[in-house]
């Protein structure tokens, strides 16, 4: 591969023209493999940024793929429907939270959430309601878009950088009690009081249920969830769960909202819709919140983007919901978790380490010091693993076929990490 070319001529995500870091050229795949040019296997910890749940080169996706390659691969969504599309959203509806009865699909897991959070103001804006302000948490993350940026935590990401493009909205204090630990009340204080001081401005909350991925892999507990839906119904102000990452299976349940016995009446998901094959994300909502929406002025959801329910991936969409409904994710999430609930703790010892946690197919190694991404990257490759840590923060979040001898593996080169001053800096 030319990797000159591609380090003088194309961006990577977050990457510096100046600087480039190394890139790892990867030439095929296969069920938790990645295999590159020189040859080399390594065992994939990252499912492609949480999306490749079913792992590589799967037969049946592929057999979806190219079954629906030779029918049509795109068609216009305006005015056309297709078949891939009613089976997938069928499929999507009977696996959501049972309220939910419209689906809106999109491109991207950030333009899932620039769709909810235009539905929110257009179900305001339709009962003649002036509310542009959205509440959410600090440590949260929801996409690189404008909107999904302006509500992901202020400190921690871009805001500083687009200020006056980015629309103020109000954040809230994350949760600080742990999934696992005893639940404390006194983490919802400031959600409520914040609530409470603005909800005649809030349209929605939005948030990332149990797992608060990007912006920090904290792992929080049900009870703030639980306590959430409530101060929403108390001050009617509508709930929308960002479950691009945590849904389909992840943490364990197929949605994380499910910890919390709690629905939404907006969820956004993506990233695992397609089983990592390609990129498409849905926004599903309630009927009062649908028909409110197209009883307003506008007359209809404003939004209509032109890959808009492309075929071909909501095939391969369709193959990956027939892949969860035969359970078997259930006890894998549920294995890999014990593994990682053996295996972290051991890990604790180390200096360096600040905390680690679990939930589900996530494991995460919080550490005092920031990793150097090259120096880090490479002991990973060397060990025969493909890990991409961020920041303080190195997460696990296998393929569900991972079995434990890939978890162990996994373990084992972060523990092997630990152990080496370069990988880290600071
Ligand atoms: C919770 C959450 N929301 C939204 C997004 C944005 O999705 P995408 O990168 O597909 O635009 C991500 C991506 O990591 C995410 O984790």
């Amino acid at each position: 591969m030319d990797l000159t070319f591609d380090r003088r001529h194309i961006w990577h995500p977050y990457t510096s023209t100046l600087t480039p870091l190394t890139c790892y050229p990867v030439t095929s795949a296969q069920g938790v493999s990645l295999y590159f040019e020189d040859g080399r296997e390594v065992i994939d910890g990252m499912s492609s940024w949480w999306s490749a749940i079913h792992g590589y080169n799967h037969p049946e996706l592929n057999a979806a793929a190219h079954a629906q390659i030779d029918k049509v691969s795109h068609v216009m969504f305006g005015g056309i429907t297709h078949q891939p599309a009613i089976d997938l959203c069928k499929k999507l509806l009977a696996l959501a939270p049972d309220n939910l009865q419209h689906v809106f699909l999109a491109d991207s897991g950030s333009v899932a959430v620039e769709v909810s959070l235009k539905m929110a103001l257009q179900y305001w804006h339709a009962k003649g309601e002036s509310r542009s302000k959205f509440l959410t948490l600090r440590d949260g993350y929801h996409g690189d878009t404008f909107a999904a940026m302006s509500v992901t935590d202020p400190d921690n990401s871009m805001h500083s950088l687009y200020k006056g493009f980015l629309p103020e909205h109000i954040f809230a204090n994350s949760p600080k009690t742990g999934f696992w630990q005893e639940w404390d009340e006194s983490d919802l204080d400031d959600f409520t009081a914040k609530l409470t001081r603005h909800h005649t401005e809030i349209a929605a909350v939005i948030l990332e249920p149990i797992v608060q991925g990007a912006g920090g892999m904290r792992i929080y507990h049900p009870k703030f969830l639980q306590g959430v839906r409530e101060l929403c119904d108390q001050f009617g102000v509508l709930l929308i769960l960002d479950e691009i990452a945590t849904g389909f299976g992840r943490t364990g349940k197929m949605f994380a909202c499910e910890h919390a016995a709690i629905e939404p009446d907006i969820l956004c998901v993506g990233k695992a819709l397609t089983g990592g094959y390609m990129t498409l994300s849905a926004t599903m909502t309630t009927s009062k919140v649908a028909d409110t929406v197209c009883g307003g002025e506008a007359g209809c959801f404003m939004h209509g983007p032109t890959f808009m329910g492309n075929p071909l991936a909501c095939a391969v969409a369709t193959a990956s919901m027939a892949l969860l409904e035969r359970n078997e994710w259930q006890q894998q999430t549920k294995q890999i978790e014990q593994l990682f609930s053996e295996l972290l703790p051991n890990l604790a010892q180390y200096d360096l380490v600040a905390d680690v946690r679990w939930l589900g197919a996530i494991g995460v190694v919080e550490t005092k010091r920031p990793v150097n991404m090259e120096a880090i990257q490479a002991h990973f490759v060397e060990q025969g693993v493909w890990i991409r840590p961020f920041g303080k923060l190195i997460y696990m979040m296998p393929p569900f076929i991972s079995q434990p001898e890939h978890i162990e593996k996994l373990v084992d080169a972060v523990e092997s990490a630990l152990k080496r001053e370069e990988c880290f800096s600071g």
